[in-house]
């Protein structure tokens, strides 16, 4: 006889597993999905990205019902409870079939011995309620040292920073301007019967009232449209792009900053695009070819130059740092589980490298658009500061732009439940000798 497919929840709680042990879902749900028909898979990818959301809120309440905490080895039924948990607090499901199908899952698990326990903490949970949150890291189920840092940096502002973290990001699209434009898509989106509005600061962009498959998105597959969020999308504009120039895209992968520059000027001499993933940087080929569009790849560290360059100096350089994503925690919730305390200092380190690096490849008269994703000034207005300190040469331009706070080198975006993402931008230019 052949094994038995995992159910749902014992699926859940072996992805939130692997999370816990360092794994992102973008890693470890694909393969989860993949043993699932095609209808429960939306189920499973809510049931993790729901757990990992709450799991601070939810954690809290199960080890408050637990007399003692489980062993390491039974560690997927306390996974499996969380999973349980985030379905009585926050979706509609009845409670019996989550017990139930609790239970059931806890027996596929092979823990036959543990059935009595799920079923007892969910029973009293269902009965009791939730309790009243404890802490805040509990409240706005974030990790205590995130919430404090947070804190710390926006006295007036954590708590809005908080509550969107926990919201659903809306999908927001970038329309090929080379296709379309703007009014033109909304147009056919009208037509096909989805609700959109334009975006408030991006100028391509469109904000959908529900989010729909892209194979729904008339003329998707033909490069009408990406996906992309709106804070993203403003790279194209600080760049101040037009024909002639030569354009370094240095953190590329997946590579929707890349289109996006393409997309918004025609005649570039040439866009260079690095990444140093080897995983990832097939990703922007795909969406180059998809979007009809042309740049030259190379897998690189972008700031060992030796490695990479030919010497030739770039008109413009998009510097995408990789960070603490920390603006993009409502689209990426199991970053509450994987980032530490700790990597921020190594972060920045690579940050500053990374921005000393790129500055020597920056033609005199060039301008170089730094960005990350993250709300820690550390990583953001910090590092500018820094780097300017250091370089007597650079210049830092006030972008003439609506959106954003003036952090005095560089611009904050706080992740925002109606529209973007978390997001920080400067632009620094290279005076001509
Ligand atoms: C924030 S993501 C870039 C997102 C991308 N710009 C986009 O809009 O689709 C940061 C990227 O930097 C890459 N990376 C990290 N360190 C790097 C380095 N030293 N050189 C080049 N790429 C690096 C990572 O692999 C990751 O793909």
């Amino acid at each position: 006889m052949g094994q038995q497919p995992l159910p749902l929840r014992a699926l859940a709680a072996n992805v939130l597993m692997a999370v816990e042990n360092g794994q992102s879902l973008s890693q470890c749900l694909p393969p989860a999905l993949a043993k699932l028909p095609a209808n429960d898979r939306p189920v499973l990818q809510a049931l993790c990205y729901g757990t990992c959301r709450w799991y601070h809120r939810l954690e809290g309440e199960l080890l408050g019902r637990l007399k003692k905490p489980l062993r390491k080895t039974d560690r997927a039924v306390h996974h499996l409870m969380l999973v349980a948990l985030f379905q009585l607090r926050f979706s509609q499901q009845a409670s019996y079939a989550v017990l139930n199908e609790s239970v059931e899952a806890c027996r596929a698990l092979n823990k036959p011995h543990l059935t009595g326990l799920v079923n007892g903490v969910l029973r009293s949970a269902e009965r009791e309620g939730a309790p009243e949150s404890a802490d805040d890291a509990c409240r706005f189920s974030h990790p205590e040292w995130m919430l404090e840092k947070l804190k710390h940096n926006w006295p007036d502002d954590w708590q809005q920073i908080l509550e969107a973290n926990n919201a659903q990001a809306p999908m927001t699209l970038r329309v090929n301007a080379r296709r379309f434009t703007r009014d033109q898509y909304l147009l056919l989106l009208d037509e096909a019967g989805i609700v959109a509005r334009p975006t408030a600061y991006a100028p391509m962009g469109i904000q959908l009232e529900h989010p729909v498959p892209v194979d729904r998105l008339p003329w998707f597959a033909d490069g009408a449209v990406s996906v992309q969020d709106e804070a993203a999308q403003l790279s194209t504009g600080l760049l101040d792009l037009a024909p002639g120039q030569r354009v370094l895209d240095a953190c590329a992968a997946p590579g929707g900053k890349t289109c996006a520059l393409l997309e918004a000027c025609s005649e570039l001499e040439e866009v260079v695009a690095i990444d140093e993933s080897a995983d990832r940087l097939p990703r922007v080929q795909e969406n180059l070819d998809r979007l009809d569009l042309d740049a030259t790849l190379t897998q690189a560290d972008a700031a060992d130059t030796d490695s990479w360059w030919d010497g030739e100096a770039f008109d413009r350089i998009l510097l995408d740092v990789p960070c603490s994503a920390t603006g993009v925690v409502r689209r990426h919730p199991d970053i509450k589980l994987l980032r530490r305390e700790s990597d921020i200092v190594p972060l920045a380190g690579i940050q500053l490298g990374l921005l000393d690096a790129m500055w020597s490849i920056l033609k005199p008269g060039g301008r170089l658009v730094y960005a990350t994703c993250s709300v820690f000034p550390q990583e953001n207005h910090r590092i500018i500061q820094r780097f300017l300190k250091q370089q007597d040469n650079a210049r830092l331009v006030e972008p003439d732009v609506q959106w954003g706070r003036d952090m005095g080198a560089g611009r904050q975006l706080f992740p925002d439940p109606d529209s973007h993402d978390g997001f920080f931008y400067a632009v620094l230019e290279k005076p001509e000798p």
